[in-house]
Formats: C-alpha cells, sequence, structure tokens
C-alpha cells in the first residue's frame, strides 16, 4: 500500500524536527587556539575542496584534486576544516597531504552518542606555491565501521582567500619539496613510518637559494602514543604479573633532521595528548592542547646553502631516537611506530644564479644523560615481588652549524643554533597501575635569519591510577590528574620569512584538569558515572604582519564540568596564566 501524502508530509517533519533535536544535543568540542584573523569576513573568494564521509576507510584516503579559484587576486589562504560524527568511535589521526607534501595534520576528537562537532581554521599561507597550482588532495583519515564502533566521520574543507595587505609584504618561498615517502601517485598517504622506514629522500635545489628552511611534522602511535610515559627498556619487565603495560626505549625522544648523514638540527618534541589520551574524559569538550593542529619544528638550514647548491643530489633525512643505556652514545631505536614527514621551504636569490659560500662548520655536542633508576621490593615467604619503579632521566644538548654564505647582496654569516633541555621523573606502584610523571622539556634557538631569538617550555604533570575490568561484565576505570602547559617566546621562522608575522610573539597554555572515567572494555565507551573538571587558560600576544584584522593580542578562559563547557570567556587582550605546578604522588621537582 502507498502511504498518502499526509503520511509522508509528517514523516519528513519529524525527520526534521528529529536532526534539529540531534543536532541541538551535539556537542560543540574545541581547541582553544590563536584566531589566524580577527574578522573571517570580506573574503576575495572562496571554495569547497572537499566534503566526505569516513566509514571505513582504514587505508583508503579520500583523493581529489585541488584547483586554484579562477579570478581571484588573493595574498592569504585561510582552510577551515569542519567535522561532525556521531556513534561509538576512537578519536583518529587524520593527515592532510597536497600531492606529496603533508600540510596539515589534525586529530580527531573522541566521538559519542550524542553527536559531536567541531571547525577549525588554519592559515595556510606559507604554503602559497602549492596553493596557486593544481594539486592531487589527499586526505587520509583511517577509521574502522562496524556494528561496534559506528561513528563515522563527515569532513568539510573548505578554503577561504583574502587580499590582505602586509605591512612589509608577503614573501611566500619560491618553492617546497616534500621530505616524504612521495607516494601520492599511488593515491595513498605519503607519511613515513620510523623506525621502518628509510625517512630519507634525495633531493636536487637549484643553485641560487638564498634562504632554506626545514619543517618536521612527527607523532607517536601505538607503543610509541604515550612516549613521555615510556620506561627504559632494561625495566619494561619489572612488573611480570602486568604483563605488556609498560612501553620500553625510554620517556626520551629526539627528531633529528640528517643532510647527508649530518646532523642539522633537532626537536624534542612536545608531549601531545590525543582526545583518547590516558583518560578520555579530560578532553571532552576541551581538546588538548595542538590536538587539531599538530606542531611543526622548523630548523633553518641556510648555513648549508654552500653544499646544497652545487647542483648534485642531496640526501634529507629524518630519524627519530630514544635513550638506550646499553650502547655508546645511549642513543638507540624506538618502538613502533613515528609518523614523520618534512618540508624544504627554499627562497631564490632573483638577481645572482649561484649561491657560493665557506666551509660548513658545526660546533654539536652529544646529548649528555643523567639517569637514576630505582626498583623497591618486598619478599614474602621466600617469594620477591617489585612494589615500586621510581626513575629520573635528564637530558642536555647544544648544538650550532655555521658557515658563510656569498649571494647577490655579499657574503654574510649564516648559523642555526638549538640548546636543549629535558627531564623526566616517573613513580609507579601497584603494578605500574598507578603511575605518576614530573617532566619538562625546555629549549631555545636561534638562526641569523631572525634577531629574535626563540625559547619554549612544557611542563608536564600527570598521575593516573587504572583499574582494568577481567571480564567485559564489568568496567574499566581511571582516574587522572593532569596539570601542564605550553609556551613560547619569539618567532617562527616561516611565519617571519613569509611576512605573516614581523616580530616577536609569545603564547602562555595551561591545562589543569581531574576526571574520574569509566569504560567499557568491549565498546571502549564512556558512561554517565563519568566526572571531571578541566580548567584551561590561554593567552597570546603577537606582531602580525597584516595590515587589517591581524590578532596583537587574545586570550581565552575555558572551564568544563562533567563533559559540558560551564565556562568560555574570549578576549582580544592577554591574560595571565597561572603556572603548572606539581601534582601529588611525586617527590621530586624535575629539574633542568
Ligand atoms: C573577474 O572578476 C571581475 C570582478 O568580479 C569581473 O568583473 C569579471 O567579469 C571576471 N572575469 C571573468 C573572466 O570571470
Ligand atoms: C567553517 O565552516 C563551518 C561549517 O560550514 C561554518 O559554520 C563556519 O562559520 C566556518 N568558519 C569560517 C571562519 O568561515
Ligand atoms: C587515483 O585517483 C584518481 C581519482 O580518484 C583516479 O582517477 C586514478 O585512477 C587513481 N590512480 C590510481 C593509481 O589508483
Ligand atoms: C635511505 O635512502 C637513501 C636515499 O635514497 C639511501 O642513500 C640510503 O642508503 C638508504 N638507507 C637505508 C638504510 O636504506
Ligand atoms: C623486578 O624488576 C627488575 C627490573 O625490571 C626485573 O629484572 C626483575 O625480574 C623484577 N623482579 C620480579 C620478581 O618481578
Ligand atoms: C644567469 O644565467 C643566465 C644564463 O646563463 C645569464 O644570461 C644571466 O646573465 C645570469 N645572471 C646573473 C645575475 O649572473
Ligand atoms: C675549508 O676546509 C678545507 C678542508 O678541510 C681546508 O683546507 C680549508 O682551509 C677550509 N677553508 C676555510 C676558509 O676555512
Ligand atoms: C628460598 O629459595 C631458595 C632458592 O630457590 C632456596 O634455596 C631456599 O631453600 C628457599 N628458602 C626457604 C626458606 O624456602
Ligand atoms: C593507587 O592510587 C589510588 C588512588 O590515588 C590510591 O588510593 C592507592 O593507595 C594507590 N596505590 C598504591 C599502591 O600506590
Ligand atoms: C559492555 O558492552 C557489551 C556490548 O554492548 C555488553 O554486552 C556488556 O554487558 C557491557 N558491559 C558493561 C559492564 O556494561
Ligand atoms: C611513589 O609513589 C608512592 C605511592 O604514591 C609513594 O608512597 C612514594 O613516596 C613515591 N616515591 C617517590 C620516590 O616519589
Amino acid at each position: 500500500m502507498c502511504p498518502s501524502l499526509a503520511t509522508i508530509y509528517i514523516s519528513i517533519l519529524v525527520l526534521a524536527l528529529f536532526s534539529q533535536f540531534s543536532r541541538a544535543s551535539a556537542v560543540e568540542v574545541n581547541q582553544a587556539q590563536v584566531p589566524p584573523r580577527t574578522d573571517f569576513g570580506s573574503v576575495a573568494c572562496k571554495q569547497t575542496i572537499f566534503e566526505h564521509s569516513f566509514t571505513s576507510s582504514y587505508g583508503v584516503p579520500y583523493v581529489g584534486t585541488y584547483s586554484p579559484p579562477g579570478n581571484c587576486t588573493f595574498t592569504t589562504t585561510i582552510f577551515n576544516i569542519s567535522v561532525t560524527s556521531k556513534g561509538r568511535q576512537y578519536d583518529r589521526l587524520a593527515l592532510l597531504f597536497f600531492g606529496d607534501t603533508e600540510i596539515w595534520r589534525t586529530s580527531t576528537a573522541m566521538p559519542s552518542e550524542e553527536g559531536i562537532y567541531w571547525s577549525y581554521q588554519k592559515d595556510m599561507t606559507v604554503f602559497d606555491p602549492l596553493l596557486r597550482t593544481e594539486q592531487k588532495v589527499i586526505f587520509d583519515l583511517s577509521n574502522v565501521y562496524t556494528d561496534l564502533y559506528t561513528g563515522a566521520f563527515d569532513v568539510t574543507l573548505e578554503a577561504l582567500y583574502y587580499n590582505d595587505r602586509y605591512v612589509s609584504g608577503l614573501t611566500p618561498p619560491d618553492h617546497i619539496y616534500p621530505i616524504s615517502a612521495l607516494a601520492s601517485s599511488q593515491n595513498i598517504s605519503s607519511v613515513m613510518s620510523l623506525p621502518d622506514d628509510n625517512g630519507t629522500v634525495s633531493l636536487i635545489l637549484p643553485g641560487n637559494v638564498k634562504t632554506a628552511t626545514v619543517s618536521m611534522l612527527a607523532s607517536g602511535n601505538s607503543a610509541e602514543e604515550f612516549w613521555y610515559t615510556n620506561v627504559p627498556s632494561e625495566y619494561a619487565n619489572t612488573f611480570p604479573d602486568n604483563p605488556g603495560w609498560l612501553y620500553g626505549y625510554s620517556p626520551f625522544r629526539e627528531i633529528q633532521l640528517l643532510i647527508d648523514g649530518q646532523l642539522a638540527g633537532v626537536s624534542w618534541p612536545f608531549p601531545l595528548l590525543f582526545t583518547g589520551g590516558v583518560d578520555p574524559g579530560l578532553w571532552r569538550p576541551i581538546v588538548g592542547i595542538d590536538a587539531y593542529d599538530l606542531p611543526t619544528f622548523e630548523i633553518d638550514v641556510t648555513p648549508w646553502l654552500p653544499l646544497l647548491c652545487d647542483g648534485k643530489a642531496h640526501n634529507f633525512g629524518l630519524k627519530v631516537v630514544g635513550f638506550d643505556n646499553s650502547v655508546d652514545g645511549k642513543l638507540g631505536t624506538v618502538g613502533e611506530n613515528w609518523w614523520v614527514t618534512g618540508a624544504v621551504f627554499i627562497w631564490l636569490d632573483e638577481k645572482s644564479n649561484q649561491t657560493t659560500g665557506g666551509n660548513i662548520s658545526s660546533s654539536i655536542s652529544p646529548p649528555t644523560f643523567s639517569y637514576h633508576p630505582t626498583v623497591t621490593s618486598i619478599t614474602n615467604n621466600n617469594v620477591t615481588t617489585n612494589t615500586s619503579f621510581y626513575f629520573s632521566l635528564a637530558a642536555h644538548r647544544k648544538l650550532s652549524i655555521f658557515s658563510t654564505i656569498h649571494t647577490s647582496t655579499g657574503p654574510k654569516l649564516a648559523s642555526w643554533t638549538q640548546d636543549l633541555s629535558f627531564s623526566n621523573i616517573q613513580n609507579m606502584t601497584n603494578l605500574a597501575y598507578n603511575q605518576s610523571l614530573s617532566m619538562i622539556t625546555t629549549g631555545s634557538f636561534s638562526s641569523s635569519l631572525s634577531p629574535i631569538r626563540t625559547t619554549y617550555s612544557y611542563p608536564l604533570n600527570l598521575y593516573s591510577f587504572y583499574v582494568i575490568a577481567s571480564t567485559t561484565s564489568t568496567l574499566s576505570s581511571v582516574f587522572a590528574l593532569i596539570d601542564r602547559s605550553l609556551i613560547t617566546k619569539g618567532i617562527n621562522l616561516l611565519s617571519l620569512l613569509t611576512g605573516l608575522k614581523v616580530g616577536s610573539e609569545s603564547l602562555a597554555t595551561r591545562q589543569f584538569g581531574e576526571s574520574q572515567y569509566y569504560w567499557n572494555e568491549t565498546i571502549v565507551e564512556g558512561t554517565a558515572a563519568d566526572t571531571g573538571v578541566t580548567d584551561q587558560w590561554f593567552s597570546f600576544s603577537g606582531t602580525p604582519g597584516l595590515k587589517k584584522n591581524g590578532v596583537k593580542e587574545y586570550s581565552r578562559h575555558l572551564k568544563e564540568v562533567d563533559d559540558a563547557m560551564v565556562l568560555d570567556d574570549e578576549k582580544w587582550e592577554s591574560m595571565v596564566v597561572p603556572k603548572t605546578e606539581a601534582l601529588p604522588y611525586v617527590e621530586g621537582e624535575p629539574v633542568v
């Protein structure tokens, strides 16, 4: 029997009401960020790059084409990603490539049955040469979609173009070369997986490069997702009654850039926490710092130009190493796996055909480590059991590389200098189901490209207490406390070279949270019993290159209680961000 018109009308109405209701109950999951501009109006033009629903997309990225906007004069490009999801699902990682070059790596928020959504805007202007030619777009969001995992991710990527004027003009790079697996012709992501992949590409650069920097992007997965909680390999079996819980290769990680096998710079990475990380209850609806835009680290390789401009092929390699007490030099391999890519950004000397220079000198001291492990055990009835494992691992390293380069403006000194410190103290009891971590990474770099010296600091204090259910008919739980910050003062080299920023900037953000979270091991999902409070302070001040709509100061104070946002105070002025403090349960402050 055919339904009457009235019935159809009512179903449409019910559907419309239902979808409105479900949208209303969906939760917006935020990341505090510096907005790329004060006002998104007055676009010169805009276009949707793709819209795609990621269901069973494991190893099957979206593949499409980007075409530069026709008949549109623009300087600035902003990408706006918007994602919705509804259902049971893990948080996933997504990588956006233009051809073989990765231009954005983002995590998703962790979905829920009520539904989640967010959008995030990223300034893409440093990729200008890629944005003005046709590109193969590869967006790899590997998702699993089954009766158990019912959340798809619906993603829209939009490009907004503005014809902005800049204080000292816009000077984007002339070329961008990928350091990647170069796999776009096979319609797959060009990410390299370390330590298994080679991590190296061979490049021939033009003879007249005047400036070159390398941007590196690296994040840990699986046994390396929580690398900063890993233990030295010789202690991975301290609690045999809890097998597989502790991962080895130490909590120290160094991402290295190698040019023809020689060290050109390093990154001691920011300890990123994804939205399912340690305790998913901590990250809804405020995600962890940088979760929607994983940070890159830039290394000035201008001192290498006398070598790189010789018309021959040179190797650019990325490598990830950890602390290994059993080898000479104490640097060894890491677990499975790190996803890495890089890109070489170059600016040409229009008035010359050939850059030359003197010898490349370097002063590179290997990292120095200070390492103190202690296992405590008890013996009962002639049976010995380890009761706690406490260790501290500190590291320090300095490097500098310099040369004289000759360009059309005459000879000048090119230099790149880094100074880094790291301290990680962990205390594990209760078969390591109780784990406390007190860590800090600090560093500074300076380059002859800028008079500004940049400093940064990443303190992370974390306490977790897990109860893992032995059957699926009971719930597992975690109680977690976190207090951590990201503090930087100085300049991003790519923004400075491109003209997006014309002076020093400072950013400070702190997340301080406590959460009790229960989950079902069968379907990995929270419960109504979950409680938690997270505060985030975020403050920025800078020197934008934009003549109009540049962000000089910005702050945001967010607070969530039991998965709901109870405070969202946003201002176009900076604010005082309180300092991260030590948590209970760990004795000793990290020293750097
Ligand atoms: C380009 O844009 C201008 C201004 O919007 C318009 O007048 C012109 O007709 C356009 N040209 C083409 C070829 O579309
Ligand atoms: C980004 O896209 C979302 C979804 O279409 C939209 O709501 C939002 O206004 C966009 N943001 C900007 C800055 O255009
Ligand atoms: C890559 O994807 C494009 C667009 O979907 C398609 O035309 C092409 O045949 C694919 N190439 C390969 C090698 O799969
Ligand atoms: C990695 O690749 C580079 C460049 O193609 C090559 O020179 C080098 O031998 C390779 N290394 C290994 C360990 O395969
Ligand atoms: C105690 O820990 C040490 C270091 O990890 C390990 O070698 C040893 O086997 C452990 N002992 C017991 C009884 O589990
Ligand atoms: C660069 O090379 C071209 C072709 O060899 C030559 O015509 C030009 O004069 C050279 N320019 C400079 C600045 O040396
Ligand atoms: C460059 O290195 C070579 C070989 O080590 C040396 O003979 C030469 O004196 C050096 N030149 C300068 C300017 O330092
Ligand atoms: C304790 O164990 C050792 C080694 O297995 C054994 O030699 C000793 O007799 C045991 N002592 C007792 C009191 O059981
Ligand atoms: C583990 O942590 C819980 C909660 O903080 C605490 O009550 C318990 O005493 C701890 N157990 C050990 C052995 O440290
Ligand atoms: C966990 O989920 C499974 C599948 O839905 C269900 O059978 C089981 O009863 C749940 N366990 C608890 C403790 O809720
Ligand atoms: C490690 O944690 C335990 C349990 O919380 C605590 O009793 C002990 O003092 C801690 N040890 C150190 C060295 O911090």
